[in-house]
């Protein structure tokens, strides 16, 4: 249950059995990519996408530069999951999605999994990380017992259009029928320092919906957000980057913070406001969040 410290803004999703998405998504520098081998992808074609993402992974032929790779599997109820590990850990993905999570047995079970390839391959435990969609009304009620499951863990992803079905809810346009899914999975993820990624939104052509949604998900705290087409990226990405007068707050507290240490100063006033460690530490958030964007030098 630990925050790695990687950005992840926009996470941009295809099938993982559509070679040419996979190539147009690792060319568009976006921060994660997520191949699917789950919903986006037809019952009748699932080792035909197991198969593409290996082959992507491996093949050399992608240049994923500084994108995070990573795989989305089935479910552990699908009767694909086994499989679906099986075929896709030897390509050593950075990380994967587990879609439906219900519990933190499944959790166990593939950071189990993935211990076992990576002692097998000679790399540091842990390297592969695991992301967890919450989903369903039984993940939501299971949240705590969800985050704090595993080291390995280091996100929680809500997924709106599944949550609602396992409501029998009718989406709308303000979403206040997956509101409190929406505030749990945040609020959990924080309490268990673990980022937080949006639903992604399925209006295509909504470039103003789709920026006021993932201003939405910013203003209640939530870290990145998913995409379903190369369009949404530059959205997303331009409303979680950090503005510049914000950067400059960011660098100014922490150097404030910097002279007060030395002088031993747990907590100081800076522009007539208190400032003490959780001020520091969404400071140095932000600038985490100014470097990846490209503001500040890495
Ligand atoms: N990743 C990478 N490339 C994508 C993409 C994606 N998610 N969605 C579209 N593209 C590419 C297309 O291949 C096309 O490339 P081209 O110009 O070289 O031909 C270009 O971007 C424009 O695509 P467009 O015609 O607007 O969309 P489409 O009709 O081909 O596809 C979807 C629409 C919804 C099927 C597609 O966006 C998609 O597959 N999205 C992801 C679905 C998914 O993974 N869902 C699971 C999680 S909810
Ligand atoms: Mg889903």
């Amino acid at each position: 249950m630990a925050d790695d410290g990687r950005v992840r803004r926009a996470l941009l999703f295809m099938p993982g059995d559509d070679v040419k998405k996979i190539g147009k998504g690792a060319a568009l520098g976006v921060d994660s990519i997520i191949m699917d081998l789950e919903d986006s992808v037809a019952l009748a074609n699932k080792q035909a996408a197991r198969d593409s993402v290996v082959e992507a992974l491996t093949s050399g032929e992608i240049d994923f530069g500084r994108t995070e790779r990573l795989v989305r599997v089935n479910t552990d109820t699908s009767g694909f999951l086994d499989d679906d590990l099986k075929a896709v850990m030897p390509a050593h993905p950075d990380g994967i999605v587990l879609p439906k999570v219900e519990s933190s047995a499944v959790i166990r079970f593939v950071a189990r999994v993935l211990l076992d390839e990576e002692s097998m391959a000679g790399i540091a435990p842990g390297t592969i990380k695991l992301l967890a969609l919450i989903e369903t009304a039984r993940g939501v009620v299971n949240l705590k017992d969800i985050a704090s499951s595993d080291p390995r863990l280091v996100a929680l992803m809500f997924g709106a259009e599944d949550l609602a079905g396992s409501l029998g809810a009718i989406r709308t346009v303000e979403g206040h029928e997956v509101a409190y899914g929406r505030g749990a999975v945040v609020i959990h993820a924080a309490a268990y320092d673990l980022q937080s990624i949006d639903t992604p939104y399925v209006d295509l052509k909504n470039f103003d919906g789709l920026r006021a949604d993932t201003e939405r998900a910013v203003q209640m705290g939530y870290t990145g957000k998913m995409a379903i087409h190369p369009a949404q990226v530059e959205v997303i990405t331009s409303v979680l980057d950090p503005a510049d007068e914000e950067v400059a707050h960011a660098q100014a507290m922490i150097a404030a913070h910097a002279e007060h240490r030395e002088k031993r100063a747990g907590v100081f006033v800076f522009e007539g406001k208190m400032v003490d460690m959780p001020m520091i530490r969404a400071a140095e958030r932000v600038l985490a969040r100014a470097q990846a964007a490209g503001k500040l030098p890495r």
